[in-house]
């Protein structure tokens, strides 16, 4: 009787019945995690970016007294190569400075990028009157005898997918690179590889 009873509880068909839900909600969890991973990878080359695209120094003055004076106009391309979703951009906040001296600070309100396009920001920095320490007095007299000049561009931008239904997807994206200039005609000194996107 009592082993009848046993035998019984140990068939019973409801912990048959749970334990094939467990294993179709674990397959599927599984499944799910894989689809995503996979869509992430795909997708990942293409999350909205910022980059340089052009580069150039229009004026770079410099006195013997320790100031110096710049005029740089960059155009920096906002991408959006999702052809499903706009992208919205924004907190664009990247500072220009020369030899740890912060230059100029370019911004950009929220703005928008329609489906498979981009936009192109263009900006002219407008400086007087740098401050240079020693140090940056040696690093311009040294840049002017090389012919080659080097600006860093660092900062960050927030961007966001507005998906339908699912609302919206964010991203982060940073950049820090380096503008070279040829102090002689203001040329950039290779097309910049600046980008916010991971190489
Ligand atoms: C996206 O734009 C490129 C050119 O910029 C074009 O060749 C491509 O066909 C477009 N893709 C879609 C899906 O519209
Ligand atoms: C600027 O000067 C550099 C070297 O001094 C030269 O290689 C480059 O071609 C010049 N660029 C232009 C646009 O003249």
């Amino acid at each position: 009787m009592q082993q009848r009873k046993l035998l019984h509880r140990r068939t019973s068909p409801v912990i048959w019945f749970i334990a094939i839900i467990c294993t179709i909600v674990a397959i599927a969890v599984i499944v799910t995690g894989l689809v995503v991973f996979i869509g992430y990878l795909i997708i990942r080359p293409r999350v909205p970016s910022i980059s340089v695209t052009q580069a150039h120094m229009e004026k770079l003055g410099y006195h013997e007294t320790g100031q110096m004076d710049t005029q740089i106009s960059i155009t920096i391309k906002a991408e959006n190569d999702n052809a499903k979703a706009h992208a919205t951009f924004s907190d664009l906040s990247l500072f220009l400075s020369f030899n740890g001296i912060k230059i100029a600070q370019l911004t950009a309100g929220p703005f928008d990028v329609p489906k498979n396009s981009s936009l192109d920001l263009p900006y002219f920095v407008q400086s007087s009157s740098i401050p240079l320490a020693p140090e940056g007095m040696e690093e311009v007299d040294a840049s002017l005898k090389r012919n080659k000049i080097s600006f860093d561009l660092k900062g960050d931008v927030r961007a966001r997918w507005r998906v339908g239904v699912l609302g919206s997807v964010k991203f982060w994206g940073h950049m820090a690179c380096q503008l070279h200039f040829f102090p002689s005609n203001g040329s950039s000194l290779n097309p910049p590889h600046c980008s916010s996107r991971s190489q």
